[in-house]
């Protein structure tokens, strides 16, 4: 990917764990602070995996409205499809001219809930990925780190028998985000998301403008 010039950062992390705050608290921030950030398109804004594109939108709906659950391997292929389209159309040309991308969820969610928690493999996942990614792996993961349970809590209300199970999968993901942290050490950093929303703006700031940097230095950055 060295010849692309621009930055790209998702943030992940289990359902309630502040991704979605922190992510738009970090695009305004490197806004304020002058960058070229969100695609040129829409500066400024943050990019929303599965969506981002038209036909994103429309697997979205498919997958998160549908009146049927899809069967877990219909549900890895449509998320990768939705990439395979947001790669193409907005990552790589945003990229290329030199933006700051900043992403609502990406790849690793995939390995992390198809992969590893829905026990499809995160190498059989990474592999049907793959092609639509066309190389492309983000420069630098976030992954706030939260207990499942708080992250639930404040997905608001009292927890019934399916934000039960719903804890039990969230379990899954979280050991799913530490089993990816540790494969791919070079650009996943956990950061601590337990934490008041400002500390951890701070703490997610810092990282981002750390791979900045690192991007500005590397050949051709
Ligand atoms: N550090 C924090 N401390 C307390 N509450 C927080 C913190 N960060 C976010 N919240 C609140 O928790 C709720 C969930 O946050 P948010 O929507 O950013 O999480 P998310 O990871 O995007 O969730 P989802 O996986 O459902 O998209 C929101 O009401 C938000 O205001
Ligand atoms: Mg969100």
């Amino acid at each position: 990917m060295s010849a692309r010039s621009g930055v790209l950062i998702t943030l992940e992390g289990c359902d309630g764990c502040g991704k979605s705050t922190q992510a738009a608290l970090l695009c305004a921030r490197l806004a304020a602070g002058g960058l070229p950030v969100g695609p040129s398109s829409a500066p400024g804004t943050v990019i929303r995996e599965p969506g981002g594109t038209a036909a994103g939108e429309a697997i979205r709906d498919v997958l998160l409205h549908g009146l049927q659950a899809p069967a877990p391997w219909t549900e890895a292929l449509l998320y990768a499809a939705a990439r395979a389209e947001l790669v193409e159309r907005v990552l790589l040309p945003g990229l290329g001219a030199g933006r700051v991308l900043v992403l609502d969820r990406f790849i690793d969610s995939s390995l992390a809930y198809q992969g590893f928690a829905r026990g499809l493999g995160i190498d059989a996942v990474l592999g049907v990925n793959e092609p639509g990614l066309r190389g492309l792996l983000p420069d630098l993961t976030i992954v706030l780190d939260v207990d499942p349970l708080v992250g639930l809590g404040r997905a608001g209300g009292t927890p019934d028998r399916i934000e039960a199970e719903g804890l039990d999968l969230q379990q899954r993901v979280a050991a799913g985000f530490a089993v990816l942290a540790r494969r791919f050490p070079e650009r996943v950093r956990l950061i601590d998301g337990f934490r008041d929303i400002d500390l951890v703006a701070a703490s997610v700031e810092a990282a981002a403008l750390q791979a900045v940097a690192d991007a500005g230095a590397r050949p051709g950055g």
